[in-house]
């Protein structure tokens, strides 16, 4: 009894977590490797988001994911059809035409919660414990964007935003400059960059450090289980635009680097910032601006994550994917 209390006490306190997406494989790589994490993380909520894919296909592969999870009480919510102000755009060509590379998809045995992600958001801010819950942002943050300019006030709520999205050292995916997630939708990035809310960013300079390897790819075959052949279908294919166009030797698992943050932060390193996002029309759309060496002396508004610890993220999703069926 005793010692049951005594490790009670030193548990580290679970993250009360809203993952907002728009799957996505790696997306998906990623609502797995935090559904099997319950002790860390709980998971209130998925938010859905277009991004990938249109609206109706990134919820239909949230619902797919806690499905594969065993965690169909994890409800989701869908939220905005297209970015604030600019064209809606897909990534289909890296994702495939259903947003999920390598594997087939089915109509998932339960549907969405009811109600919009926004709401749902604002709802869940607005009573929360101050400072109280963490989001993380897989795509275009059009979602919380949309809450933040209806009720800035569920700032109050927010613990952390992580985020995965950005690029400085490694140059752009969309772009020469610009990553997916934040060309997708610029204007929603810079209502979140300008809210006050704590900030970390997971951008390309440190998912592009965090490769796949025959050895990592092997090490998730060897589980054997449903997860484990799910994910090594979706990543053979997915990693395969990624290495092609840069000559790299694996594929980056972007989303799922934003869940091995929360897990275990000491796996990664990086510096307080001040970051902008372009919004203008022109070369540099959706590019982040990061003063690394603090030569503008402004604000610091993110903390940015330039650096990981590969062997130690792919040694974490296993464990974590053992625990699934
Ligand atoms: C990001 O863009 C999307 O295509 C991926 O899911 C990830 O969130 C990487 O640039
Ligand atoms: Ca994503």
């Amino acid at each position: 009894m005793t010692l049951t209390t005594a490790t009670n006490a030193q548990a580290a306190p679970k993250i009360d977590l809203i993952i907002d997406t728009d799957p996505g494989a790696d997306d998906v790589v990623a609502l797995l490797f935090a559904l099997a994490s319950p002790d860390e993380l709980n998971v209130r909520a998925l938010t859905t988001v277009a991004g990938n894919v249109r609206l109706d296909k990134t919820s239909r592969n949230a619902r797919l994911a806690r499905e594969w999870a065993g965690r169909e009480e994890v409800p989701v919510y869908a939220g905005a059809p297209r970015p604030l102000m600019r064209t809606p755009i897909y990534a289909e060509d890296i994702h495939g035409k259903e947003g999920l590379s390598g594997i087939a998809v089915h109509e998932p045995r339960k549907g969405l919660a009811k109600g919009s992600a926004i709401t749902y958001l604002i709802d869940t801010l607005k009573s929360a414990e101050p400072h109280s819950i963490t989001i993380a942002m897989l795509g275009p943050q059009t979602n919380l964007a949309l809450a933040l300019i209806q009720e800035p006030g569920i700032v109050q709520g927010i613990k952390e935003v992580v985020v995965m999205g950005g690029a400085h050292f490694n140059g752009g995916n969309i772009t020469p400059v610009a990553e997916f997630n934040l060309f997708a939708d610029p204007q929603a990035a810079e209502v979140v960059l300008n809210s006050g809310v704590k900030l970390t960013y997971l951008p390309l300079d440190v998912t592009h450090k965090i490769l796949t390897s025959e050895a990592h790819l092997n090490q998730i075959a060897a589980l054997n289980n449903n997860a484990s052949r799910l994910v090594g279908s979706i990543l053979n294919e997915y990693i395969k635009g990624d290495m092609e166009h840069y000559g790299l030797p694996g594929g980056p698992v972007h989303d799922a680097t934003v869940v091995a943050y929360l897990l275990k932060p000491q796996l990664f390193s990086g510096r307080s910032v001040n970051v902008v996002v372009d919004s203008r029309e022109g070369l540099t759309f959706g590019q982040t601006i990061v003063d690394w060496y603090d030569g503008l002396k402004a604000p610091k508004n993110a903390f940015w994550v330039e650096s990981g610890d590969a062997q130690g993220f792919f040694d974490l999703l296993t464990e974590r994917l053992a625990r699934l069926k």
